[in-house]
């Protein structure tokens, strides 16, 4: 362990563990029922796009909203686990060629490097589906209304009006390059749907009244744009070999970002504004939403 490391530090260190080990799990060679054969090609380019070291932060989130209502702490981790196989399947496919054309991600060689194009589509097609298995499984221990409820929510925020559809956006910008509200809108759906469902997702599991998923669904909102103009940021200011990918490609490829648009001083102005106006979202939980509210500081000053 890290000396230096904060207690919130220590916590996400400790949830991504557990979402490790639980992804591990989800992964391994044996079938689950009416599953035919694991092709071990395609069992490994998943695990090549899962099992590398991520934040984790979105599972962190499901688990941090669930705990702070009272949810089931292992339906909140399976859950997050099931957001975290969306997510890393949004990566494989978005590193390759056609694409952001990527050669490198969480410090390794990109899916489709490490395997093959075919392979790393198809990786990303059956992360896709494991996540809704994931949540539908019976040792996904909820309610079925919940579990309904999970699954209509992450489809809505993976498909055509949320992150797939904004990662199509996010490309047409490259030729057409869209306007602060245009780029606000595309940011929202890439990247935040995934993440307001994270923050929404604790909500659903704990079957927590209709305004507690209202605010923790509008927590989920600020912290889903200050954590892609953080992207944004550091895609102009880090290195590679800090962020395990490769950065200054938004400029060189013209990518609209409100970086570009605004600049540095005013997109480091907007995170301030948009962690505090998460934090005050959440006061009314008291000291139970601290974690939460140095995630909302984590996301937008996070060198990595
Ligand atoms: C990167 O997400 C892609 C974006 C949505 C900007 P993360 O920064 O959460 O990537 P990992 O999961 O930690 O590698
Ligand atoms: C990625 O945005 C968003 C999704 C994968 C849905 P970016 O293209 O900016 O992410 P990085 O910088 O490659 O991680
Ligand atoms: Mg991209
Ligand atoms: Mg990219
Ligand atoms: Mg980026």
């Amino acid at each position: 362990m890290d000396s230096t490391e904060t207690p919130f530090e220590q916590r996400l260190r400790h949830n991504a563990g557990k979402v490790e080990a639980m992804l591990n799990r989800l992964l391994g060679d044996a079938g689950l029922d009416d599953e035919i054969v694991r092709p071990a090609r395609l069992l490994n380019a998943m695990r090549h796009g899962v099992l590398n070291g991520g934040k984790r932060l979105r599972p962190f989130l499901v688990m941090e909203t669930s705990a702070l209502l009272g949810g089931n702490a292992e339906a909140a981790l399976r859950v997050g686990a099931a957001l975290e196989c969306v997510h890393c399947y949004s990566l494989v496919h978005d590193d390759l060629p056609a694409m952001d054309d990527d050669d490198l991600r969480r410090g390794q060689p990109t899916v489709h490097i490490a395997f093959d194009y075919a392979t790393a589509i198809l990786a990303g097609d059956s992360l896709l589906t494991y996540a809704f298995d994931i949540i539908a499984a019976p040792e996904t221990e909820l309610p079925a209304d919940r579990k309904m409820t999970l699954v209509l929510a992450l489809s809505r925020a993976a498909g055509i009006g949320g992150m797939a559809g904004g990662q199509a956006l996010d490309l047409a910008a490259e030729k057409e390059a869209p306007d602060e509200s245009g780029i606000t809108t595309l940011q929202a759906m890439k990247t935040g749907a995934l993440i307001r469902f994270a923050c929404e997702a604790g909500a659903i599991i704990s079957g927590a009244p209709a305004e507690d998923r209202k605010r923790l669904r509008t927590f989920g909102e600020k912290i889903g744009l200050a954590f892609q103009l953080a992207d944004d940021l550091l895609d102009l200011t880090a290195d590679a070999a800090t962020m395990g990918k490769a950065t200054g490609k938004d400029a060189a490829r013209g990518k609209g970002t409100l970086v570009g648009l605004r600049g540095q001083e005013w997109a480091e102005a907007t995170l301030a504004r948009l962690v505090m106006e998460a934090a005050e979202l959440l006061s009314g939980y008291g000291d139970n939403a601290n974690i939460l509210t140095e995630t909302a500081g984590f996301v937008a000053n996070r060198k990595s």
